[in-house]
This record gives structure tokens, C-alpha cells and sequence, in this order.
């Protein structure tokens, strides 16, 4: 058995990227099945549940406050996640993912693609943050991201996801940063520029 409680899609269409799909807090690996569905049709979809319990809701990574992350806690749970992505894709015959992961899920993401820059072929990261002040010197071989913000997001301040994306840029990934006229709750809007996203990955 894999390393997480997971769910799998098998894929349906030849060429579109397995989704690696991370839910927010409180969530689980049922979440975000529908969304996957929507923005990438016919893609395999692969959607672990978070391992760390903060007053029973699955998350991916320990915090000590919002928004105030237990960087050694982010870094293990990150390296356990690109572990099971190991094993998911030889389980199930996948190639590298493209991780949808929506705030807490967009955040173990965002550390995955500093720490392991190999196991991802992209990100969509939904209201993200920066889950590590001083990432390790990696390089990201022009690693394709989408990061949507929300300009009134109370969770995530607009300095925060800027750092973020010049974290992301300074390792070499290929950064694309939108901010919705929205807070912290995915919009309409986002589910079309991200399906658009995908829709253009090479
Ligand atoms: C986090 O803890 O990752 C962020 O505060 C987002 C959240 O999950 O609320």
C-alpha cells in the first residue's frame, strides 16, 4: 500500500498531465476530485490527504499559527509528499504531476517545488504563501507555475505571495502571478485561467 490515503483517477486522454491535487485544511483526498475534472478533462488525477491533524482537519504541514508555518515540520512533510508522488507514479504508471493545491495544499506544493525541484512538471498554486523563509539553492529547469492570489485575501498578504513568486522565480521557475479581484475562496474566474493554464502546457 502507498505512503498516503489517497484517491486515484486513471487518465482518459493521451498527452494531458497526471494532476496531483492538495486540499486546503480540513479537506480530504475526495476535495478537490471535481475540480481536477474540470480543468484538466480526461487527466489522471492523483489527490493524497494531508497527514497532519490540527484539531482533527487534515492538513499538509504543522503550524503554530495562521499563517506562521513549523519550517522543519514543512520540510519533512514536504520530502514524505515527494516521496508518495515516487510511488504513486510507479504504482500507477504516471508521469511527473502537475500540482493543483489550494492554500494550505498550494503551500506544501510551493515548498515541494523548492526542496524537490524534480517532482513536479508545474504548479497551479491557489492563494499560496511562502512555506520557507530561506529555501535551499535549487534549480527548477523553467518548471512552469501558475500563482492566483485574492486582492483582499485576509490570509495571505499581498507582500507574502510576491515574495513567493520571486522565491520561485530566483530557482528558475517559469512564474505566472494573477491577482483576482476576490479573497480567500476560490472564484470563477480562477477555475477558467487556470483550466486556460493547463489547456497551454506544452
Ligand atoms: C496554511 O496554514 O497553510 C495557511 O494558513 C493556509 C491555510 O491552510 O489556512
Amino acid at each position: 500500500t502507498l505512503s498516503f490515503t489517497h484517491r486515484f483517477q486513471p487518465g482518459s486522454a493521451t498527452g494531458a498531465a497526471p494532476l496531483l491535487l492538495l486540499h486546503g485544511t480540513g479537506g480530504d483526498e475526495n476535495d478537490l476530485l471535481p475540480l481536477g475534472a474540470t480543468l484538466s478533462p480526461g487527466a489522471a488525477l492523483l489527490s493524497p490527504r494531508g497527514q497532519v491533524l490540527e484539531h482533527g482537519m487534515p492538513r499538509f504541514f504543522r503550524r503554530l499559527a495562521e499563517g506562521v508555518f513549523d519550517e522543519d515540520d514543512v520540510r519533512r512533510r514536504a520530502l514524505e509528499l515527494g516521496e508518495f508522488i515516487g510511488e504513486a507514479r510507479r504504482h500507477y504508471g504516471i508521469a511527473a504531476p502537475v500540482a493543483v493545491g489550494y492554500s494550505n495544499g498550494a503551500n506544501i506544493a510551493a515548498a515541494l517545488l523548492l526542496l524537490q525541484p524534480q517532482a513536479l512538471a508545474g504548479a497551479v498554486l491557489f492563494r499560496a504563501m511562502v512555506p520557507l523563509n530561506q529555501p535551499p539553492a535549487v534549480k527548477l529547469a523553467r518548471t512552469p507555475v501558475l500563482i492566483l492570489s485574492g486582492l483582499t485575501d485576509p490570509i495571505v498578504p499581498a507582500a507574502n505571495a510576491a515574495k513567493l513568486c520571486n522565491q520561485l522565480i530566483d530557482a528558475g521557475a517559469d512564474v505566472t502571478h494573477t491577482t483576482l479581484p476576490t479573497g480567500h475562496q476560490l472564484s470563477q474566474p480562477d477555475i477558467a485561467l487556470a483550466r486556460d493554464w493547463i489547456a497551454g502546457l506544452p
